[in-house]
């Protein structure tokens, strides 16, 4: 199967990837030369586990080549995949901007030769693929194609597995010639039998805004009871062990922690607000779960400044952690670019490390954090240490030395990686998130 990828970011990249792991032929194609000449010399522009040396072995073997020529990489495809960005609005509205999907449209119509089936892998509204058939047809009346929606679930970090191993794929289409060259294409995944769920176009495109809107939920939910154990001298990750094994509820994504991030959750519940504004109906649980994010991270802020007696103001803090989750250098929407620059406007000064984003972070965060080299470099001084994003390198900190490290013996764990009953009796001042059940 000949397949062409339109845009070489997080999706584009993981997913043309994998597909010439399948055996496919893959051409990537995006506008960006400088990325494309970085990815012909072997560079991966994001970090992601496992990726480079999948790139490697099937550029290696043939399978998987960049360009940024659209016009030479659509002819002969069997599916054209658009996977541009579709970052909010410039407006600030919480709309989608898909401008750069109708510009992958347009350009890509004219170079349609044969059957081709173009499919929507970017997250987008409700109607967006009929819009690029529409626009297909109009600049090439003739053109032999269907459109199809083909939403991803990838998360960041764990993209490789979640794709070779994924608990479903969704497939909108509407020609049966469509889904079964779509079904060609995710052939090797049948042999672990990952099922394959065919619906029609829109409700394919809905059904990524759901499955992220219930998990943005579900977050939201947990984050509020753990505030609630806080405050009755309750502790969460029991609660959450006891809810999560009823079948009906799932432990999955049941952490408590400073409110959720990432390229996906924020935008994509904004995004479906917006969308059903238009048809006239509600989400108020999606709402509700946007406003309990924004709350978490400002109740953090306030929970670093109560452990520090109060005031900020004049104590150096140490971050471990700065992206939104472990395994990835992305910054996007990270709780951190709130909480940093919060506690400096305050009088704090930061210090701060983390594994894999410090370059990213600088773009996000005020120019006086000052960068370490590890957790214990961070902390030497430090009035206080908050754990930021739980990366294994934070998992097994060899607490004695951070706790003479540090001024005062102050931990803060956002992610509860750590035992409150440990901590204390390892003389540190602890907060977790929703441990507020200290058994002797
Ligand atoms: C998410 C979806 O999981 C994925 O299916 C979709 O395609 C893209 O969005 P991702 O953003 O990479 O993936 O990360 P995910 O692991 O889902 O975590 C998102 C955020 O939620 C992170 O900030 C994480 O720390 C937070 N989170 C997750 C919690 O606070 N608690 C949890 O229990 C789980």
């Amino acid at each position: 199967m000949n397949i062409t990828m339109i845009g070489t970011g997080y999706v584009g990249l993981v997913t043309g990837t994998c597909f010439s792991e399948f055996g496919h032929r893959v051409t990537c194609v995006d506008k960006i030369g400088e990325k494309i000449d970085r990815l012909n010399r072997g560079e991966i522009p994001i970090y992601e586990p496992g990726l480079k040396q999948l790139v490697d072995k099937n550029v290696n073997e043939g399978r998987l080549q960049f360009t940024t020529d659209l016009s030479s990489a659509v002819p002969g495809a069997d599916a054209v995949f658009i996977a541009v960005g579709t970052p909010a609005s410039r407006r600030g509205d919480g709309y989608a901007d898909l401008s750069y999907i109708y510009e992958a449209a347009k350009e890509l119509a004219s170079c349609l030769n044969g059957y081709t089936v173009i499919v929507d892998k970017s997250t987008v509204p409700v109607g967006t693929a009929r819009q690029v058939e529409r626009i297909v047809r109009e600049k090439n009346p003739d053109a032999d194609f269907d459109v199809a929606s083909n939403p991803e679930f990838l998360r960041e970090g764990a993209a490789i597995s979640d794709f070779m191993r994924p608990d479903r794929v969704v497939i909108g289409v509407e020609s049966k010639r469509a889904e079964k060259l779509l079904r060609d294409i995710y052939k090797p995944l049948y042999l672990i039998e990952t099922p394959i769920v065919c619906t029609t176009i829109e409700t394919a495109e809905l059904t990524k805004y759901a499955a992220n809107a219930f998990l943005a939920i579900k977050i939201s939910f947990i984050n509020e009871i753990a505030n609630v154990c806080e405050a009755v001298g309750a502790d969460v990750i029991d609660l959450a062990k006891a809810i999560g094994m009823d079948g009906r509820i799932g432990s999955k994504f049941l952490h408590p922690g400073p409110g959720y991030g990432g390229s996906c959750f924020p935008k994509d519940t904004m995004a479906l607000m917006r969308i059903v504004q238009e048809y006239g109906e509600n989400v108020r649980l999606v709402e509700a779960a946007v406003e309990v994010n924004a709350a978490q991270k400002a109740r953090m802020v306030k929970k670093i400044r109560d452990m520090l007696g109060g005031s900020e103001a004049g104590n150096t803090i140490a971050f471990l952690g700065l992206t939104f989750k472990p395994e990835t250098d992305d910054m996007r929407e990270s709780p951190s670019i709130s909480i940093i620059p919060a506690l400096m406007e305050r009088g704090a000064s930061i210090k701060a490390h983390d594994p894999k984003g410090m370059e990213e972070a600088k773009k996000h965060l005020p120019k006086e954090v000052q960068y370490c080299n590890n957790a214990y470099e961070t902390c030497e001084g430090a009035d206080a240490v908050v754990l930021m994003t739980e990366w294994n390198q934070y998992r097994a900190l060899d607490l004695e030395k951070i706790r003479k490290l540090l001024r005062q013996p102050i931990f803060i764990d956002l992610r509860n990686v750590y035992d409150p009953r440990t901590m204390r009796d390892l003389g540190f001042r602890y907060a977790g998130v929703g441990r507020g059940a200290m058994p002797d």
